[in-house]
């Protein structure tokens, strides 16, 4: 899959069908329903690129004719962790790709005033030191709110974590970046910046409202 290194840390999936649906998905005449649709297929295709370095080990496997080895993905299973509201309409997508993933949540919102995340929820599989996890939030503007998410995920044990995202921001970037040099970012698109109100531009307003509805 075609992708871009942009940034340190940060790598755009430049296929021509993400890139295709990224800019329906901006566009303001989008409906709630397309959107959504949207939202999930460009979630899946990303995720082909961020399993690309998933572990393998050999099995032996019976055709109707002989056995043969092939290879299953190994480990402990993949989990998605989507950041509420908006991290939730990538779940699906990826679920279709990946559908033994696990699921956790975390809940957070952006303060209007300080721009600065406030935590609600969380809750991700017991056993986070031995999974890979795949945190997943459409926009990363200022970066406080994934830079907290993946805080939480440390704070729960995780060590091997990917932070994807449909449109980042350059100040999110290196906010995350700063803050979890670890943690490779995996975005559609790097716009230009942040307007006043912590939005990102040209971006394509807001990921929750227009999943939801709620405008
Ligand atoms: C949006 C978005 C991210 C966050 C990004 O959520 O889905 O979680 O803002 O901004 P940041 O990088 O500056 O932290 P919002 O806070 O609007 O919450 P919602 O999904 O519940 O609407
Ligand atoms: N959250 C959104 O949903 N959109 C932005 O542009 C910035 C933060």
């Amino acid at each position: 899959m075609p992708t871009t290194p942009v940034l340190p840390g940060l790598t755009v999936v430049s296929h021509p069908l993400v890139q295709h649906k990224l800019s329906l998905l901006r566009d303001q005449a989008t409906p709630t329903k397309i959107f959504k649709e949207l939202v999930d297929e460009i979630a899946m295709l990303m995720a082909y690129e961020a399993t690309a370095d998933l572990p393998l080990a050999e099995v032996t496997v019976d055709t109707p004719l002989e056995s043969t080895t092939g290879k299953r993905v190994s480990g402990k299973k993949l989990t998605l962790v989507p950041i509420l509201r908006a991290g939730l309409g990538m779940v699906e997508g990826i679920l279709r790709l990946v559908p033994a993933a696990r699921v956790g949540h975390i809940g957070l919102y952006r303060d209007h005033d300080t721009l600065e995340p406030v935590d609600y929820y969380f809750k991700v599989p017991a056993d986070a030191a031995e999974r890979d996890f795949f945190l997943l939030d459409p926009m990363l503007a200022t970066g406080g709110s994934a830079a907290s998410a993946v805080n939480s995920l440390k704070r729960a044990g995780a060590t091997r974590i990917k932070f994807l995202c449909i449109v980042a921001a350059p100040e999110g970037v290196r906010r995350l970046r700063e803050a979890h040099p670890d943690v490779p970012i995996i975005a559609a698109a790097l716009d230009r910046e942040l307007n006043a109100n912590g939005y990102i531009l040209p971006g394509l307003g807001d990921a929750g409202d227009r999943l939801f509805g709620t405008r």
